[in-house]
């Protein structure tokens, strides 16, 4: 498996991958792998003739400078996994190689209206970043494909609308969220959680699994009030938001005949982390 650590080398080698006509497979990433991740990672080697992983802990798409010194780095046993699982180069650079302090980093991505609500609104600035870092591994990588997973469902459709507005011709890949037996959604973020923590966490998921069954005979509001009550209620938990929209617009929706797809998104301070969730109500035939 090659490393690379700079913009002209990931160039060179990409410019290879492609003039000898390889189908290309890209999985953007900040590292700290976790089973959630590999499941991008095996998809994308079984769909693609080459894998590019790229591991870079994006600073300009963090809001809060704690989050970011805290943000689990295991470089080492990264590149074991991935090397393990078949990758074939990892683009890991420095924050000075992907944003030269020359460059002018102030371009202000057309994101639309998905990018406004529940990510957008509570840490402002974080989807530009996203949008800002995907923009130029993109064009340097240059895949058919980049594989995404559904826990962060609101970066799937902010991406979707980067690629539409920047003109990019790469395929998105959405996986299905990877949960831990206990049903937590598998996050780089988990391995904050200390142990009391940990064993909490997962009544995310149970919440919002009991209230699908809630939702069969209760209003948008009246399980929109539940899923908080239930989270709120447990010890050093608190609910950021928990919006129930609209999945292909993420505007909230006030009855569920309002849309054939219907999904709830969470985010749940669990002590000072930061975790996000969600779950389908609605689903087209
Ligand atoms: O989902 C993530 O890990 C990040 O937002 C991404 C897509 C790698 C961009 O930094």
């Amino acid at each position: 498996m090659k490393i690379i650590r700079t913009l002209y080398d990931m160039t060179e080698y990409r410019v290879r991958q492609r003039d000898r006509g390889a189908s290309v497979g890209f999985v953007p990433t900040m590292g700290a792998l976790h089973e959630g991740h590999m499941s991008l990672v095996e998809k994308a080697v079984k769909e693609n003739e080459v894998v590019v992983v790229s591991l870079f802990v994006n600073p300009i798409q963090f809001n809060n400078a704690e989050d970011f010194e805290k943000y689990p780095r295991t470089e080492e046993e990264d590149f074991k996994l991935l090397a393990a699982a078949g990758v074939d180069a990892v683009f890991a650079p420095t924050a000075s190689e992907m944003y030269p302090a020359e460059n002018d980093n102030c371009k202000e991505y057309k994101l639309g209206n998905v990018a406004e609500v529940m990510e957008g609104k509570y840490r402002p600035g974080h989807f530009q970043g996203v949008a800002r870092v995907l923009d130029i591994l993109f064009r340097l990588v240059n895949p058919h494909r980049a594989y995404f997973g559904e826990k962060d469902f609101q970066q799937i459709a902010v991406v979707r609308n980067l690629i539409k507005s920047e003109g990019l011709n790469v395929e998105i890949v959405a996986c299905p969220i990877k949960r831990a037996a206990d049903g937590l959604a598998l996050s780089s973020r988990n391995a904050r959680l200390d142990s009391e923590q940990r064993q909490l966490a997962p009544e995310i998921y149970a919440t919002l699994k009991y209230s699908v069954e809630y939702s069969k005979d209760h209003s948008v509001q009246a399980t929109h009030d539940t899923v908080v009550e239930r989270i709120d209620a447990i010890p050093g938990m608190k609910v950021e938001y928990f919006e129930i929209v609209d999945a292909r617009t993420l505007q909230t929706v006030d009855e569920w005949e309002e849309s054939n797809w219907i999904v709830g998104c969470i985010t749940v301070y669990c002590g000072e982390v930061r975790l996000i969730d969600n779950i389908t109500y609605r689903l087209p035939n």
